[in-house]
């Protein structure tokens, strides 16, 4: 695959239609809350939410946010090649327990990007207002928040996908990729106050999948199809040629969201 490519969904509600319900009070003209999700096993989700945000946090006067909901992985620090002592779900039950949050929340990574994201830790269930709480905030301080909710299946990915603008499912454009990730996608119904979109990433380790496949997938969901060709792996190279070689696909996908 070569460049990116951006491809209309067919058939999508006009943008009235799709407008999001009003939100409750609290969160109230916060700006986006896109969640990136895997819909396999190492889809590319930490990669894409860290170059989305870092793309996003180019433009606009207020800081972008890149988040995750913690765990095992610890795929985002990777990617971030930064950590913070607490993750999203740690932060979250710092305030469940009343305990004070201090500094140190997110990392500054430069260029008006935030990083919230914890090297390797055990998984913690939290409490569902306080994630909330964190999740508000975060949204209220910052021009857009990305949450990395990995392959989604837990309590605070579900409750991340609850309360998300925008939804990128992100698989890899292959064959089995495809297949893995329509069996998936039929665990999470689409919802006409959030938008969506599907992010099909290169994967040269698989037969690559036929466009029309990748196409009819989106189309099914009523969401744009983007295309990200092969970046370096960000936890071994700086991102600059990834930002680069994916620019095409980023700059829709921050388009759609921000727009
Ligand atoms: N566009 C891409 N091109 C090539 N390799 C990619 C791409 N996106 C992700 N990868 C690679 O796939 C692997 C898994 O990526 P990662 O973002 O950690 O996935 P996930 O968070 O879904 O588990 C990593 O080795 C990463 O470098
Ligand atoms: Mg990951």
């Amino acid at each position: 695959m070569s460049g990116a490519t951006t491809v209309a969904p067919e058939g999508r509600a006009p943008a009235d239609a799709a407008a999001p319900a009003p939100a409750p009070a609290s969160t109230r003209a916060a700006a986006p809350l896109l969640a990136v999700a895997g819909l396999c096993g190492g889809a590319g989700a930490s990669t894409l939410a860290f170059l989305a945000a870092r793309h996003a946090a180019r433009e606009g006067d207020r800081p972008v946010l890149v988040a995750d909901t913690g765990g095992p992985s610890g795929g985002l620090a990777a990617c971030a090649r930064v950590a913070v002592a607490r993750s999203l779900p740690r932060a979250a039950a710092a305030i469940a327990a009343h305990e004070p949050l201090g500094a140190g929340l997110f990392a500054e990574a430069g260029g008006g990007l935030r990083v919230m994201a914890s090297a390797p830790e055990p998984p913690l269930d939290v409490a569902a207002d306080a994630a909330a709480r964190v999740l508000g905030d975060a949204r209220g301080a910052h021009r857009l928040t990305v949450v990395d909710c990995g392959v989604p299946g837990g309590a605070l990915s579900a409750q991340v996908l609850e309360v998300a603008t925008h939804v990128a499912w992100v698989l890899p454009a292959t064959l089995g990729g495809a297949r893995r990730a329509r069996r998936t996608l039929e665990l999470f119904a689409p919802r006409p106050d959030r938008r969506e979109l599907v992010v099909a990433r290169h994967d040269a380790a698989g037969a690559t999948a036929p466009t029309a496949m990748l196409k009819e997938l989106a189309a099914e969901r009523r969401a744009p199809l983007l295309l990200v060709p092969h970046v370096p792996d960000l936890a071994e190279q700086p991102p600059d040629a990834a930002l680069e070689l994916a620019g095409e696909a980023l700059d829709a996908l921050v388009a759609e969201v921000l727009r």
